[in-house]
């Protein structure tokens, strides 16, 4: 494996200006850094955080592996129903290791969407007697995927009759919720989610692995990957080890000399899908309400290079100062294209051309340089992000691991499709919506 992490950038050495990390600076974060690891730690000791064990389980992997070949023997498709945590890993590993293409296996869809414009014509253009359907809710009341799975389940049956649910999958808590409910009652094949692994933080659990292995990619090496890191990680001095380096460089961007914005620059196919991973990873986890009353979160934006070049960096350059940024590439780009010589040269000196004028501008710059396109790079890469952001959440005083904004907007979401217990929440949220001051403009249509 071979992982190039570059936070030089990030040193007022170097940047000279005002807007780096000084020595003592990256002292102080570092120690910080090393002690909310050892928090997040105990908490996974005490079996409150669960995503350190994953890169471990290699025997489920295997397993998922057995399952997965048996179902490409028997389907062509396999349509993915998830949101969030719950589909965004999946997407990640599928095009940042080469998407549909490199795929040895079935056919994946990732639907995390219920536009009806974009999901029924998706559901209705696969042949449902050669698909299998693998619904994925942690919690298994997420209003999106209940809804697509009830239509999957219709589309199923009215393909297979009474085989339908030899092409139904879940992947769920191991004891709570509708879908546990589901599978237990109607004997439907399930994979457990570990209590202790939020959506986010699960791709390299049966959330990810599952589809993914269906889809031809190899499980173990994911996890492998992931060990790498882990082990490296818990081995490696404060200053020789890229997690704690990076938590302690973003957790003073975070909090010490606040960056509102951290802003992903991706260089090569699949790293977008990559960041839009990430994306969610960094907002769910670090935006929240202090006990305290502060606010902390940092806005995680992407940018495609070269494409973006000639849209954002403008902004980036000449903008406020108000932004640290993550720069990410493949050191190869994957399989070698022919010809590609004279266009890879412009697309790397493209990559260092953008960081070099960020840098005249003093801009925080980190650089990561991804060795292979494949699984065990893309595994530990997932993982290190994984831990940073732990470790980012725990040095900024809040809970890394929860989503009360989330689960807010699912609660009011259910009272307006008529849930029956959330009555008294959707007649109080009607009321305020009809009381609140009007400010609507409307061109043409009735008004
Ligand atoms: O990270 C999270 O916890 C969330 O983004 C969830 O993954 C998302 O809300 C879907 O939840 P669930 O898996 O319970 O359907």
């Amino acid at each position: 494996m071979d992982i190039r992490f570059d936070f030089s950038l990030f040193l007022e050495k170097n940047l000279r200006s005002g807007d780096g990390m000084t020595a003592r600076d990256l002292r102080i974060r570092l120690r910080g850094a090393e002690k909310a690891a050892l928090s997040v730690a105990r908490r996974h000791a005490e079996g409150k955080v669960g995503f350190p064990d994953l890169p471990f389980l290699a025997k489920e992997a295997r397993a998922i592996s057995r399952d997965a070949a048996r179902l490409r023997k028997r389907f062509t498709h396999m349509l993915v129903l998830g949101i969030g945590g719950s589909a965004l890993g999946t997407k990640a590993v599928l095009e940042g290791i080469g998407g549909r293409s490199a795929g040895k296996g079935l056919l994946l869809t990732v639907a995390d969407n219920v536009d009806p414009e974009a999901f029924l014509p998706m559901l209705r253009s696969h042949p449902m007697k050669k698909t299998v359907v693998v619904a994925i809710s942690k919690s298994g009341g997420t209003p999106e995927t209940n809804a697509q799975l009830a239509l999957a389940v219709d589309a199923l049956k009215r393909a297979n009759g009474r085989s339908w649910k030899e092409r139904l999958v879940l992947v769920t808590d191991p004891k709570n919720g509708a879908f546990r409910r589901m599978a237990d009652e109607e004997g439907i094949a399930s994979y457990p989610i570990p209590p202790n692994v939020g959506g986010r933080f699960s791709v390299l659990s049966p959330v990810g692995l599952f589809p993914l292995a269906a889809a031809g990619v190899s499980p173990e090496k994911l996890l492998l990957g992931a060990k790498t890191m882990e082990t490296a990680f818990r081995r490696k001095e404060p200053r020789e080890n890229p997690v704690l380096f990076a938590s302690a460089a973003y957790s003073h961007y975070l909090t010490v000399n606040p960056k509102p914005v951290h802003v992903w620059m991706t260089y090569g196919q699949g790293l977008d899908r990559v960041a839009e991973w990430w994306q969610q990873l960094w907002a769910e986890s670090l935006g929240k309400l202090r006990p305290d009353g502060r606010r902390v979160g940092q806005t995680p934006a992407r940018a495609v290079g070269v494409t973006d070049q000639h849209s954002q960096v403008q902004l980036y350059q000449d903008g406020p100062a108000d932004k640290v940024y993550t720069f990410v590439k493949w050191m190869k780009g994957g399989a070698s294209v022919p010809g590609a010589g004279r266009l890879r040269s412009l697309f790397e000196a493209e990559f260092e051309g953008t960081i070099g004028a960020l840098w005249n501008a003093g801009r925080p710059v980190a650089r990561i340089e991804l060795g292979e396109r494949d699984e065990v790079h893309i595994g530990a890469f997932l993982h290190f992000w994984e831990w940073v952001t732990a470790i980012v959440g725990e040095c900024a005083g809040i809970d890394p691991f929860d989503q009360p904004g989330v689960e807010e907007g699912k609660k009011i979401t259910r009272a307006l499709m008529g849930e029956k217990p959330a009555a008294r929440l959707r007649e109080r949220f009607m009321r305020k919506m009809e009381g609140r001051a009007p400010a609507e403009i409307r061109i043409g249509g009735d008004g």
